[in-house]
């Protein structure tokens, strides 16, 4: 299973004080120094964090695979085919809230999907839909042309009751092999920690974690390197 890091929160900091410190580029770097296997941005239509300077700079100096997560606006598609990074996460977004509130609704988006899909492809960029864990969304987002799903986490995330935890584990666990029978790729994230990305590990199917507040939560006290090798370890088993 391989760790892709977001890099976003890096960006909150500096945008708080709209400076240069710190560098989500730099911050790039020691990620993948730390051994994670690609970097996931978001940029966002009200920029709050991620600037389309970032978007250049990760283009132009990472090697490694990049993940642009983005809404459809055509102002973003476009430069995503720009960009062409290995791959994009194409995500739903509000400017009100204060993160990704849940899955692509894929159904209602199909015009612009039907779209922007095949331009993507044709650049070479593989496209993942960030989905509820959800057959009608899954088998949508298959019949629509993306490669990759991404599966919501963050109902799953926010569970405190084991018993409640086991049910959604269960039932993201039959969307992932459902998905990968359907021959998605099938990824993960959101709200994911040090504590219950665990049992999401557990699900093999799964080829990728996308994982961002924590990690650079974590990294205030244990510095950048070592946040990240912390959650290799929990992804990597
Ligand atoms: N995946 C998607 C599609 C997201 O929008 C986000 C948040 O930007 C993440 C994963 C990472 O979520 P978190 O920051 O909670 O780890």
């Amino acid at each position: 299973m391989k760790l892709s890091v977001n890099i976003d929160h890096i960006a909150t900091l500096r945008q708080a004080r709209r400076g240069i410190e710190p560098d989500p580029l730099e911050g790039a770097f020691e990620v993948l120094k730390a051994g994670a296997d690609g970097i996931t941005f978001h940029l966002r239509e009200d920029r709050r964090h991620i600037q389309d300077k970032d978007v250049y700079l990760l283009k132009e100096k990472i090697k490694m695979p990049l993940n642009f997560e983005a809404a459809l606006s055509p102002e973003i598609v476009d430069i995503i085919l720009e960009i062409a990074p290995e791959e994009t996460t194409l995500v739903p977004e509000k400017r009100e809230e204060v993160t990704t509130e849940g899955g692509l609704d894929v159904i209602a988006s199909e015009k612009r999907l039907l779209n922007a899909i095949p331009r993507m492809k044709a650049k070479n960029i593989l496209v993942s839909l960030f989905v509820d864990p959800d057959e009608t969304q899954i088998r949508a987002s298959k019949n629509y042309g993306a490669d990759a799903i991404e599966i919501h986490t963050g109902h799953y995330a926010a569970l405190s009751d084991p018993l409640e935890i086991e049910k959604e584990w269960n039932h993201i666990k039959d969307m992932v092999l459902f998905a990968r029978d359907l021959g998605l790729i099938v990824n993960a994230g959101h709200g994911l920690n040090y504590e219950n990305t665990q049992k999401i590990a557990l699900i093999k199917e799964i080829n990728e974690l996308n994982i961002g507040h924590s990690i650079i939560s974590r990294s205030i006290f244990t510095g950048l390197h070592q946040a990240v090798k912390d959650m290799l370890k929990i992804v990597k088993g």
